[in-house]
């Protein structure tokens, strides 16, 4: 895609200033952010290794910050070790081991309190467990968990032996689930007998078990956790309850020192190809990312309550669940449901009974509970909070003064937060007591964080209503290092374009007059559903797998709540279904997607045709799928089309 095609057409010009009384109290105020972008751009290196040093706990001091003797790939504080599960529980254990580490409901309403004392204990008996189990360090582990705090432990325990997990998000199907365990090796699976979500109970450890049963890598053992207390069958020898694993384990459990580079962990994300790539983050340098995020954006004080609500199975619960909040010695938030059980108030009345002082969320879901109107959000407490946040896509201006008003009552920044599985924290983003914020940009970029916007040959583009690629230019400690076994993957995808000189984030953006960022979206065949990433072809495999279909192409178009919808246009084996007669089979295909990947990747809509449009080449037509998806008209040239008559059956008329 050139960037001629990015041009840019949101115009957006309110602006808001930090809050004078915000501004006052924060950690970072407008001279500290001058001061630590100036020092970040006299010595890039030497302005995290200060960093490293203050915020980490080290067993071995580095001495070496940044080797930057392989690019594209980079080691930070490489010679050092350490142990996250040490920086992020037992160095609060001598300060306060009574604070409050983890508040959690679920989504009956059931409530658990865990301090650090008991997040620690806990830890330590569950890596007492998984050691019992032969997991030693570098040991893949697959956590397949409702969001209960036992997620959280089961990854610390795992940081805290240096064997490497792989959360698999809960709403990912039996099938993507065996891919996963396959391409990381597990050697145990730690999963629950189910979750409550909606309303309804997820089978976790049904999918689990036909996961295994169609995996060519068989777990030793599975670990299972009694949540729902439905019955389920365990596999004798294999299977092994989580409350009958840590009875009578010990709570002392020596953490494992491992170098800064280790890899904590492998989180699948979707690509522009059908497999999800496993992004592989290292120790050190991640864990960095999070605890100055988690200080600089969220301008965490130690008496704040902070909710981020993501799911630990994507990266946001990850680095400000899991890890970020706790590093920081924070106290966070983890609810296990729905927003909309038992009704849309249910995020409000979170924020309420548990003092929730940080809210951080995504547009979908604003968007979502932004429907049901203002008096939902009225009815509640939400006077503790002080600054919200965004993440996963872009918000829409309207969306985001909803938000402002209703939510913040004016009073809390938002901070709208640009970043990637693959970027590990916050990369573009304000600092709430010191950047003035626009209604749909993430602002400007962190200190240390060297974006730009380039054109096709690398060059920066400098007009401001012209889009091009943003990426970043200098290497970061919390980036990706490699894709889990296929480091020609992260050659391909992040760096080939402009010659390893820069990463390539996959966005198209534009800089206005003041430096602000605006993200444009996607620049490959990657669609953004409800914040959630997801491939084209993802979809497109997992449809040409059903035995009727014989091709497929997916596309997205814009959802008023999803931000980005599925559509996708069907070529059948044999006769297409008459105008009308569709319904059976799209049901059929759109639970056959849900088997295959996930119920976030079903279609919402289904169209078939004889053929797909296609270039003399032989590459299918997506812009033209996509015209036609949004119900525009269409102004390309069809002149080259084989079979022109198929036109009207993609636009569902014939
Ligand atoms: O397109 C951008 C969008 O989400 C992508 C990253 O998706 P994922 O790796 O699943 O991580 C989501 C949570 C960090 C990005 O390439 N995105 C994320 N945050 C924003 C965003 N787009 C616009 N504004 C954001 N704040």
């Amino acid at each position: 895609m050139s960037s001629s095609d990015i041009d840019s057409i949101l115009i957006e010009d309110r602006q808001f200033e930090p809050p004078a009384a915000f501004a006052a109290a924060a950690r970072v105020d407008e001279k500290a952010l001058a001061a630590l972008h100036r020092a970040a751009q006299k010595d890039h290196t030497g302005f995290w290794a200060a960093l490293a040093q203050t915020e980490l706990d080290w067993e071995t001091p580095f001495t070496q910050t940044l080797d930057d003797s392989h690019p594209p790939h980079y080691r930070w504080f490489h010679d050092g070790r350490l142990n996250v599960s040490w920086n992020c529980l037992d160095r609060h254990l001598t300060m306060d081991g009574d604070k409050t580490a983890i508040l959690f409901e679920g989504e009956k309403g059931d409530t658990r309190r865990l301090t650090y004392a008991e997040l620690h204990r806990e830890t330590c008996r569950f890596a007492n467990v998984l050691k019992q189990l032969g997991v030693v360090k570098g040991d893949r582990v697959i956590i397949y968990m409702p969001m209960v705090p036992e997620a959280v432990i089961a990854m610390q325990a795992c940081a805290r032996i240096g064997a490497i997990h792989s959360v698999v998000f809960g709403g990912f199907s039996a099938n993507a689930l065996k891919d996963r365990i396959e391409d990381a090796g597990a050697k145990v699976v730690v999963t629950a007998d189910g979750g409550h979500r909606a309303g309804k109970i997820i089978a976790l450890k049904a999918a689990a078990d036909s996961a295994i049963e169609h995996s060519a890598v068989k777990p030793e053992h599975v670990v299972v956790l009694k949540r729902t207390g439905e019955a389920i069958p365990m596999h004798a020898g294999r299977d092994l309850w989580w409350h009958d694993a840590v009875a009578g384990v010990s709570d002392d459990c020596e953490p494992v020192w491992v170098e800064a580079e280790h890899p904590l962990y492998i989180l699948y994300t979707s690509g522009s190809t059908g497999k999800p790539k496993g992004i592989q983050h290292s120790s050190a340098g991640y864990l960095l990312g999070t605890v100055t995020t988690m200080k600089w954006v969220f301008d965490l004080r130690p008496d704040d309550i902070f909710w981020c609500t993501a799911d630990v199975g994507w990266v946001t619960g990850h680095s400000y669940v899991a890890y970020g909040p706790l590093a920081a010695g924070g106290t966070v938030v983890m609810y296990e449901g729905a927003p909309t059980v038992p009704d849309a108030g249910r995020f409000w009345a979170i924020c309420q009974r548990h003092g929730v002082t940080v809210f951080y969320t995504a547009p979908t879901a604003i968007r979502a509970l932004m429907k049901f109107g203002d008096e939902i959000p009225a009815r509640y407490d939400l006077s503790r909070l002080r600054l919200l946040g965004t993440v996963g896509e872009p918000i829409n201006p309207e969306a985001w003064m909803w938000y402002h008003r209703v939510i913040g009552k004016e009073r809390c920044p938002i901070v709208d937060t640009w970043w990637q599985t693959e970027t590990g924290v916050h990369m573009i983003a304000p600092i709430p007591g010191a950047v003035a914020t626009k209604p749909g940009s993430c602002t400007i970029p962190l200190p240390g964080i060297d974006a730009d916007i380039v054109d096709e040959h690398g060059n920066p583009v400098t007009q401001s209503d012209k889009g091009g690629y943003l990426v970043i230019k200098k290497p970061w400690p919390s980036m990706l290092r490699t894709v889990w076994g296929d480091d020609q993957r992260y050659l391909d995808t992040y760096w080939s374009k402009f010659d390893n000189r820069y990463y390539v984030a996959g966005d198209s953006a534009r800089r206005d007059e003041d430096g602000y960022y605006w993200i444009m979206g996607r620049i490959d065949d990657v669609l953004n559903v409800s914040g959630h990433r997801l491939g084209t072809m993802e979809v497109e495999s997992a449809l040409v797998a059903h035995h009727r279909v014989a091709e497929a192409a997916v596309v997205g178009r814009p959802d008023a709540i999803k931000g980005e919808g599925i559509f996708a246009y069907v070529v059948l084996k044999g006769e297409r279904p008459t105008l009308g007669s569709e319904q059976k089979l799209t049901e059929e295909l759109r639970a056959w997607v849900a088997e295959q990947i996930g119920a976030i990747a079903k279609p919402d809509e289904i169209r078939y045709s004889d053929n797909l449009p296609k270039t003399r080449s032989g590459k299918i037509m997506r812009r033209l799928l996509r015209t036609i998806a949004r119900g525009e008209e269409i102004t390309q040239d069809t002149s080259t089309l084989e079979n022109e008559g198929i036109l009207g059956q993609l636009r569902g008329k014939e």
